[in-house]
């Protein structure tokens, strides 16, 4: 499994002062950016730790991100074995946590190949054992972090800047820069909490650079090449210039690129996660499983697909909820009818053989039933725009004589359009291909009766959905296979950007979240709120 692990700045630094336990208490606001080392994580068959980099010095089992597949295989007992390979390209000693991003990838990279279904919190408690930055590449974006800059706190997103960041080709240790430190030159400035409330530029501050500076006067004359907005990130050595133009960013890129050999152009990196303001459960859904579930359970059978979803159907059926296709064999109890609906026929059929029908048909759908037959009544040919093999469409066509169903103008007949005709659509379906089909069937049949019966809640999810996909780089559709709305919202939104389908936290690959900052994230009519609570769990993990 491939990752990236990203490098940091301080976009603030104040040293509080110095801890009883010899560390600095500290306030800091910490911002990921696009600049990362590759990670490669490949299971063994046996349990050894392997650690392969491009840079021999650190190839070793002092390294952090070794240090950290050593430390979740102990606190776990875990008996397997993997080989970590990191590509280098943030250097070594430069105040931009390379080695803590390369552990915190590690704990994030192995959670997820071992299955270890660890929580954010319990991430960033592994993460304090292996040394204080590396909590903050747990959660990544823009954080402020207190105490000993483990104490994290997600605040809203630094907007996208551009940033030039230059390594001068020498390492400042963190121990001597403490230890440089002039305590009354320090402190007291509160610089964290005054850049936080605007995020303005020129409150930019890092306590070590008095010291620093002074005692690497090239630092000082880096920073005045990198322009009004520069920093020195950390305890050093890299010292990073930051703008809102990038074209104004490539500018310094390139002056600076004639005098040093280690320059990144590069920008600031919030991978974040936006919800569909409408997803999930439907009321029709909804109120029919609730429903069911305050049933006895007793010789209670509910009458095909209740829902498009084989997580919530395995639960249901776990609680007793036996679901059946054909009622003919059962000669006693109750059978649901699911918020697809089935036509009256159905439902005389199984009172004549004394069973209980208890029916959770959608009131949406209803409507469509009593619409159509009151058409068919009026003396209306009724086209149906859905899936024939569709329940709903079977349930909507069994109380008809006079109908056709069609999913494109292809499966209309000549004469097919001569009668009088009403035109309706599955609950489901997507609005623009039903006004499509309804304009095609218009240039042939000017007096089509147009009647919309796509649900309310479809439509505000598709609205959703587009909005949401307006806004993300990649969107995940949370959804069963074979669910007709769910592949809709695929539809919808793999038009405006990458989009990929998964039933379940199981599906979600890491791969995807590589090249995308902005997710998106919506759910089908048929998907419960637990799985769709698993799949942001398990994205967030990995953002
Ligand atoms: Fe009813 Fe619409 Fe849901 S028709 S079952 S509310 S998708």
């Amino acid at each position: 499994m491939k990752l990236r692990s990203y490098a940091k700045i301080n976009l603030t630094l104040d040293i509080l002062g110095k801890r009883e336990d010899g560390y600095h208490d500290i306030e800091t606001v910490f911002q990921h950016v696009d600049l990362y080392d590759e990670i490669l994580l490949t299971e063994l068959p046996t349990d050894i730790i392997e650690i392969e980099c491009n840079v021999s010095e650190i190839e070793n089992s002092n390294n952090l991100a070794y240090k950290a597949a050593l430390l979740i295989k102990e606190e776990l007992n875990i008996k397997k074995g993997i080989r970590i390979k990191i590509d280098k390209r943030i250097p070594i000693g430069a105040g931009l946590s390379g080695g803590s991003s390369n552990a915190a990838a590690v704990l994030k990279g192995l959670n997820y190949v071992w299955d270890l279904g660890l929580s954010e919190d319990e991430l960033i408690s592994l993460s304090r054992k292996l040394g204080m930055d590396v909590a903050f590449h747990i959660l990544g974006g823009t954080c402020v972090g207190r105490g000993r800059g483990d104490i994290l706190e997600r605040i809203k997103d630094f907007d996208k800047h551009y940033l030039v960041i230059v390594y001068p080709g020498f390492e400042v240790s963190s121990r001597d820069a403490y230890s440089e430190l002039d305590y009354a030159q320090i402190g007291g400035k509160k610089a964290t909490s005054y850049f936080i409330r605007d995020f303005s530029l020129p409150l930019l501050h890092n306590d070590f650079e008095d010291s620093i500076l002074q005692r690497f006067p090239k630092l000082r004359e880096l920073k005045d090449e990198l322009g009004e907005n520069a920093l020195l990130s950390g305890s050093g050595s890299s010292v990073y210039g930051i703008f809102n133009d990038k074209i104004e960013a490539k500018k310094i890129y390139d002056k600076l690129l004639e005098k040093y050999s280690d320059v990144f152009l590069t920008e600031t990196l919030n991978k974040r996660m936006s919800l569909a303001t409408e997803m999930g459960f439907c009321f029709g859904v909804k109120k029919a499983i609730d429903g069911i579930l305050s049933l006895d359970k007793e010789k209670v059978y509910v009458l095909g697909k209740l829902i498009h979803n084989p997580q919530v159907i395995s639960r249901l059926w776990e609680q007793g909820v036996r679901m059946i296709e054909e009622y003919g064999g059962i000669d006693e109890g109750t059978i649901v009818i699911s918020a697809h609906g089935v036509s009256d026929d159905v439902i005389d059929d199984i009172k004549s053989r004394g069973l209980k029908v208890v029916d959770y048909s959608c009131p949406l759908v209803k409507k469509v039933h009593n619409v159509t037959k009151e058409e068919e009544k009026a003396g209306r040919k009724i086209i149906v725009f859905g899936d024939e093999k569709h329940p709903e469409v079977k349930g909507i066509v069994g109380n008809l004589h006079d109908y056709k169903v069609v999913s494109s103008m292809d499966d209309l007949k000549e004469g097919d359009l001569d009668e009088d005709i009403t035109l309706v659509c599955q609950t489901t379906r997507d609005m623009r291909e039903f006004n499509k089909l309804a304009d095609e069937i218009k240039r042939i049949n000017e007096d089509v009766k147009i009647i919309d019966t796509i649900c309310s809640a479809t439509k505000a999810r598709r609205e959703a959905a587009i909005n949401l996909a307006k806004e993300s780089d990649i969107v995940i559709v949370i959804g069963g296979k074979i669910s007709s709305n769910t592949k809709t919202l695929w539809d919808i939104c793999s038009q405006v950007c990458q989009t990929e389908h998964t039933e379940s936290k199981k599906d979600i690959k890491f791969e995807w979240f590589l090249d995308n900052e902005r997710v998106g994230v919506t759910a089908g009519a048929s998907t419960p709120d637990w799985i769709i609570k698993e799949v942001v769990d398990q994205i967030r993990l990995i953002l």
